[in-house]
């Protein structure tokens, strides 16, 4: 009987089987989403470019008025030395990774991931035949251990893959850890893929450093980002990628081939977000998810066996669940059985075990009535 490729066959599913949709009465403090609707003016200028009549096909890279105006943000707030034509829009960050993946890698090559890594990136992997390779941060803060990746590195290294602010740790690399990471990079010849899509939620007191900013970063580094956290739209699908010219030059015949390009009339929302009108949407944002960080904080502080390290950046706690002598799996399944929470267990995350992931982009109720189901379920008889 024919079958399917071999590599997709025993493919993890990631954190997938704990985000799925739980009964009512239970708070899910799982998904990676803004609890906010996309702000007005965005949305009004999606449905103004379909009335416009923007249906029909366009350039594949994304609108030049779009890649301009993208390339003049990547510049002006962090320093990224882009041009229109180093930029395409994607569907969604997720896909950018994946063609960033391909046109980068060859099968057998190995990519370096800092464990505990957002998922996707090792099924990507896998799914291209590459050998992913789980180097952990360290555990007390989370930051990347140079030294460690430095001897993970073989002749078989190909990329890179760092992402500050970081999903699932919480965790903001500082200006010498990124120029680190930059500098080893350089040293063994590999790309640097920086996911970035976490740059405006940073809550460390030293601003979000591009790799692609310094001085030998723009012809090795590919900045992979998009439109769904800052904006708050993740179902719009709006992602961007932004690298040397060889890079885009292969990803533009890529995605041409195998999506065309973002639907047209999206292409004119994405600029609207761009737009300084919106700057006091994002603040709200992310004013909001500081109170709930601090809600978060306060409230693991009073439970019972748990320690989190603080959340530096992005809308996720990484807490430590050790010293309540369950596995992650066996605290997530029993914490939504029993406390009604969902959680994501670290251990589905290589480098993830004794931790659960906790997301404060939820609103402020569920966060608190969360953590007070937990207290109540880990309080001592
Ligand atoms: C670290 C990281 N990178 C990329 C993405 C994908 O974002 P997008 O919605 O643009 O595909 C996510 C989404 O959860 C993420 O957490």
């Amino acid at each position: 009987m024919v079958d399917i490729a071999e590599r997709f066959v025993d493919l993890p599913a990631g954190i997938k089987p704990f985000l799925a949709a739980p009964p009512d009465d239970v708070i899910r403090l799982t998904v990676g989403e803004p609890g906010f609707d996309t702000p007005k003016e965005i949305v009004d200028s999606a449905i103004k470019s379909l009335e416009q009549g923007n249906t029909k096909y366009t350039r594949s890279e994304g609108s030049l008025e779009l890649c301009t105006a993208s390339a003049k943000r990547l510049y002006e707030r962090y320093g990224i030395p882009a041009t229109p034509e180093s930029i395409i829009i994607t569907p969604g960050a997720k896909q950018g990774l994946l063609y960033t993946f391909m046109v980068t890698c060859e099968p057998g090559d190995e990519v370096i991931l800092l464990a505990p890594a957002w998922p996707s990136y090792d099924i990507q992997c896998r799914m291209l035949k590459l050998n992913p390779v789980h180097v952990s941060v360290k555990n007390d803060d989370f930051h990347p251990d140079l030294s460690a990746i430095e001897n993970a590195i073989t002749d078989k290294t190909k990329v890179l893959v760092i992402n500050s602010p970081n999903n699932p740790t919480g965790a903001v690399y500082t200006p010498e850890e990124i120029s680190g990471l930059l500098d080893i990079a350089i040293r063994h010849d590999l790309w640097l893929v920086s996911d970035e899509i976490y740059a405006r939620l940073n809550w460390t007191n030293w601003e979000h450093l591009s790799p692609s900013s310094l001085k030998g970063g723009a012809e090795r580094t590919i900045v992979v980002t998009g439109w769904s956290k800052s904006f708050a739209m993740t179902g719009w699908r709006i992602g961007l990628v932004c690298g040397p010219e060889k890079v885009m030059k292969a990803m533009g015949k890529l995605q041409a081939n195998a999506c065309s390009h973002i639907p047209s009339f999206l292409m004119d929302a994405a600029i609207a977000a761009l737009d300084s009108k919106i700057n006091d949407d994002v603040e709200f944002f992310k004013q909001e998810y500081l109170k709930r960080r601090k809600i978060l904080m306060e409230g693991i502080g009073l439970i019972n066996g748990l320690s989190m390290p603080e959340p530096e950046g992005a809308f996720y706690g990484f807490v430590d669940i050790s010293e309540t002598g369950m596995d992650s799996t066996t605290f997530a399944t029993r914490a939504l059985k029993e406390a009604k929470v969902q959680l994501i267990p670290g251990g589905l995350i290589d480098g993830g075990e004794g931790f659960v992931r906790i997301s404060y982009a939820c609103d402020e109720e569920s966060l608190k009535e969360g953590l007070a189901r937990i207290e109540e379920w880990l309080k001592p008889n």
